[in-house]
């Protein structure tokens, strides 16, 4: 993989090589796990050439947010995205890519202040305004995010159709291991018996699944029992558990069609978030997208 750390080294080689291709990119924070590794596998299977970026970026960090801690290990990184075959590693530092005199941001109200944007003000706007910028400098015609960041997913979905990019994005299901627990780079900082705990998040999503296959369909009744599940861990604190319409992450009083469960906290001075992607239906349940994930073209 070649790894490339200023915009100007990798327009230069997208010139060369891009051509017609159609490019793949899969933006990240690094620490990758196997929830990239899946993007990573996406965008080979469905693109010509790959780019993927690792950047850790300040702009998506509130004041008192673990932005200095943040696992990093680049070596590692380019390791994992060689082995998949990605053809261009963009990795640049933080002045290359956020000028001190930066004072334009992207943002995107009806997406960023609910949710992580009320625990985390700000984070969205940094986010919307990196995924802008690097959907500039690499102009893919796909990218690629993980379903486990849904929030994450549906403001780019909004992003891409307001300011007209021509990119597909594909999300892909989240990674989990085999007890439940999702793939984040966020669990680095847990130890063994928080890794362990951390697995409430899922098994209170599995509860308002359970609840919904019972054919419960009141909102209020469904959050309870997953804010319920949540409260049986005591080193937990929920931020919220909630369900939403999948796409427009609205609150409807009746739970039908493709839904959000969405679930979030801190576990021993960690944020970790979760999230089933669910088609209710009336006579039953299940995931709203099987593992090729979801597509959304402007
Ligand atoms: O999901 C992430 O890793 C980040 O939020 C992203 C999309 C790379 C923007 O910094």
């Amino acid at each position: 993989v070649e790894t490339f750390t200023t915009v100007a080294a990798l327009r230069h080689f997208l010139r060369q090589e891009g051509g017609d291709a159609g490019v793949g990119f899969v933006p990240t924070m690094g620490a990758l796990h196997e929830g990239h590794r899946a993007l990573v596998r996406a965008a080979r299977r469905e693109s010509r050439l790959v780019v993927a970026s690792v950047f850790v970026n300040p702009l998506q960090f509130g004041p008192g947010e673990d932005f200095e801690r943040y696992p990093r290990d680049l070596p590692r990184d380019a390791a994992l995205l060689a082995e998949e075959g990605v053809d261009a590693l963009f990795a640049p530092g933080v002045a290359e890519l956020v000028p001190e005199s930066q004072e334009t941001y992207v943002d995107v109200p009806s997406m960023s202040q609910e949710l992580e944007g009320r625990v985390r003000p700000g984070h969205f706007r940094g986010v919307a305004t990196i995924v802008t910028k690097l959907f500039h400098i690499v102009a893919p015609e796909r990218a690629y995010f993980g379903q486990k960041d849904w929030q994450q997913a549906m403001l780019v979905h909004r992003l891409v159709r307001d300011l007209a990019f021509p990119i597909t994005l594909r999300v892909m299901p989240t990674v989990r291991a085999d007890d439940g627990l999702a793939e984040s780079s966020r669990n680095a900082y847990l130890d063994a018996a928080s890794r362990q705990r951390a697995t409430i998040l899922y098994r209170s999503l599995v509860a308002g699944e359970r609840v919904l296959a019972r054919g419960v369909r009141r909102r209020a009744e469904v959050e309870a029992v997953m804010a319920a599940t949540l409260a049986e861990e005591p080193t937990f604190t929920a931020d919220y558990a909630v369900v939403r319409s999948a796409y427009g992450l609205k609150a409807e009083e009746q739970v039908t069609g493709d839904v959000a469960l969405l679930v979030a906290g801190r576990l021993a001075g960690t944020h970790l978030i979760d999230n089933f992607v669910l088609r209710v239906e009336p006579d039953g349940v299940r995931p709203a997208r099987d593992a090729g994930g979801w597509t959304f073209t402007v």
